[in-house]
């Protein structure tokens, strides 16, 4: 990457993906976005005055947006497509030829082509992610956006990067000036530490985060809950247990906080996509997991 002109710090890549969309949007444009997704990913589409396409994702098709299915005229006005893997809030992951393919769509319809990749190294049992520029032509149309929060644990500090196409990171750049002054001096050269020094931290974030999340899958499993073992990210990913079914994610979501104590994002908070759906944030504890897990058990 050029550091001038490819490389561009960001008060955290949620504001970035922000930006990216008032950068680019216009009023009657159209964002491509997957359902469920990270909220930004498409409420920063409507701040700027866009519109939203949603791509349904999940275990039918493998978490990848079908692309064939978008119709001729939302195409004519699509300006961005945007993907995240590994993805939040399913976990899923991608492979190389997933991006290649997105690639080849994103250049047929002159698509910005956006990458959120905040969990490229939370990732488990070896596990590496590709990355979008790792795919031929990427760079001449995408960017992708990586973030210190989850990495190096500093969500609180604010701060990541996007690299790729430098006209559209110099986009962002313009924008940008318009709205901030940049990151605080200190918190840039705590980054460059992180991004330079020994990367040890890094295996040990990954280790508790694995740790955490055999502890819930193996707890869910044995009480009969169906739950795939993430590949990465910090969170889990599951249907509505059978016996709940006939709640919406919210219900189900107070409904277990209520009898439990255990608090799941309902899905619906990740758009229509996850309906039917809550996910678990391995943000507590082993120790505080297994409680959970007995609890959860004490209603199903
Ligand atoms: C997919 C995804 N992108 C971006 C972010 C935000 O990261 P940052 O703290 O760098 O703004 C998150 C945080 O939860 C996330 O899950």
């Amino acid at each position: 990457m050029d550091p001038e002109k490819e490389v561009l710090p960001l008060i955290g890549s949620k504001e970035g993906i922000a930006v990216v969309y008032l950068a680019f949007l216009n009023s009657g444009d159209i964002a491509l976005v997957p359902t469920p997704a990270y909220p930004v990913h498409f409420n920063g589409a409507l701040l700027a005055g866009g519109d939203v396409y949603s791509l349904p994702i999940n275990k039918e098709n493998d978490f990848s947006p079908d692309f064939s299915s978008v119709p001729g005229e939302v195409l004519k006005k699509a300006k961005t497509v945007l993907v995240s893997y590994p993805n939040n809030p399913t976990a899923a992951i991608a492979s190389e030829e997933f991006f290649a393919e997105t690639v080849v769509f994103a250049r047929k319809y002159g698509l910005i082509l956006i990458h959120d990749f905040a969990y490229s190294e939370i990732t488990f049992n070896g596990y590496r992610p590709p990355s979008l520029l790792q795919t031929k032509g990427a760079k001449e149309l995408g960017i992708e956006f990586h973030s210190l929060s989850k990495t190096y644990n500093m969500p609180g500090w604010r701060i990541g990067f996007v690299v790729g196409n430098g006209d559209i990171i110099d986009s962002i750049f313009r924008v940008k000036s318009y709205i901030d002054f940049g990151i605080f001096t200190p918190i840039q050269k705590a980054a460059c530490l992180a991004l330079t020094d020994s990367q040890d931290c890094v295996k040990e974030i990954r280790q508790v985060y694995q740790k955490r999340r055999d502890v819930l899958v193996r707890g869910l499993t044995e009480l009969g809950w169906e739950v795939e073992l993430p590949m990465a990210t910090m969170y889990v990913w599951a249907s509505i247990p059978p016996s709940y079914s006939g709640m919406s994610s919210l219900e189900f979501s107070k409904f277990l906080l209520q009898k439990t104590g255990v608090v799941v994002s309902p899905g619906i908070g990740f758009g229509e996509g996850g309906e039917g759906f809550v996910r678990f944030a391995l943000v507590a504890d082993e120790k505080k997991i297994e409680k959970a897990v007995r609890q959860i058990g004490s209603i199903l």
